[in-house]
């Protein structure tokens, strides 16, 4: 099922889907925007897939035959080859919604569309296309290829085959799926964001240093990462942004984002993709 699969975006989440697909025997065509952010992309699906080999998850032969059946493009047009897309573009509604609706005249009428966001509404951009009943979201964690969970949310018109078809496809991706309505935030950022935006309070109000705040959650808590060191990681700038879209949907402050995280995304510091965010990361960017 599913044997040639569109991904578009190849940053952390792409790259990560992109992975997860070839290495379970799918033909993937990847698109992004500039043949630099390809190149970017590739780069790092080439460093996971050489972690695996290290780590003995994967041999060297398998990892050459996945890498084989990964295609770039810059070209939207090439998805129309998926059975399946998955979007893991920018945490932004309006051009997700743009995409799709691209994405709906390039494809053939039956090929499933998945949403990889982490808050937004499937509903919502579902409706920027004519196919509603095969629109779903299938929210992985990153890294993709060691977290085992896929949030699967159905939208108000998703239908059951979709949803069992996905379920499926997820499963021989080896992932464990969980299923979520279309609430935003879904189960996990539900959770998590209001917790990464209470670190950044703490840390902003001087009730610690970032490195204790993130130890006492290490070791107080036994999280392999403390909250800081994971706003890194996932990305200030996506998590600025999830925190944006939970707020404009509650009008709660517990979703509002604090100012020193809304800074940092405009300084540029966006975590370890960029080499800096909390913490330093030489040579990451
Ligand atoms: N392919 C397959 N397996 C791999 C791999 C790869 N490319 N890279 C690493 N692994 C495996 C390792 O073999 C190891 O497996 P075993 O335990 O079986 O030996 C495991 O993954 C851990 O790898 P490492 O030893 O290299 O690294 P670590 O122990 O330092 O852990 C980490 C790294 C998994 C990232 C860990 O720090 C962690 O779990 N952090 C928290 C991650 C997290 O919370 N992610 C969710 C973020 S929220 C999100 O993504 C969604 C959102 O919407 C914001």
């Amino acid at each position: 099922m599913f044997e040639t699969v569109g991904v578009v975006g190849c940053g952390l989440m792409g790259a990560g889907i992109a992975e997860v697909c070839a290495r379970a025997g799918r033909h993937v065509i990847v698109r992004e925007v500039s043949e630099d952010l390809l190149r970017r992309g590739l780069e790092r699906i080439d460093e996971s897939m050489e972690r695996g080999v290290a780590r003995g998850k994967l041999t060297d032969a398998d990892r050459k035959a996945a890498r084989g059946r990964i295609r770039g493009t810059t070209a939207l047009r090439e998805l129309r080859a998926g059975e399946i897309v998955f979007e893991a573009i920018i945490e932004k509604m309006d051009d997700k919604k743009r995409l799709f609706a691209e994405l709906d005249g390039i494809c053939p009428a039956e090929t499933v569309f998945a949403s990889n966001t982490s808050s937004l509404s499937i509903t919502e951009m579902a409706s920027a296309t004519k196919r509603a009943e095969r629109f779903l979201g299938l929210h992985f964690f990153n890294p993709v290829p060691v977290m085992k969970p896929v949030e699967m949310i159905r939208g108000l018109r998703t239908a059951e085959e979709t949803l069992t078809r996905c379920r499926a496809f997820c499963e021989a991706l080896g992932k464990t799926v969980i299923a979520c309505k279309d609430y935003p935030g879904f189960i996990v950022n539900l959770l998590l964001v209001p917790y990464l935006l209470d670190a950044v309070r703490a840390l902003e109000l001087g009730v610690a240093s970032k490195e204790d705040i993130d130890a006492a959650v290490r070791l107080g808590l036994n999280h392999p990462m403390g909250p800081l060191t994971l706003l890194d990681f996932v990305g200030i700038d996506t998590t600025y942004y999830i925190a944006e879209a939970m707020y404009a949907e509650f009008k709660d402050a517990r979703y509002a984002a604090p100012p020193l995280l809304r800074k940092m995304v405009l300084a540029g510091f966006h975590g370890r993709k960029t080499g800096r965010g909390f913490y330093e990361y030489p040579g990451a960017a």
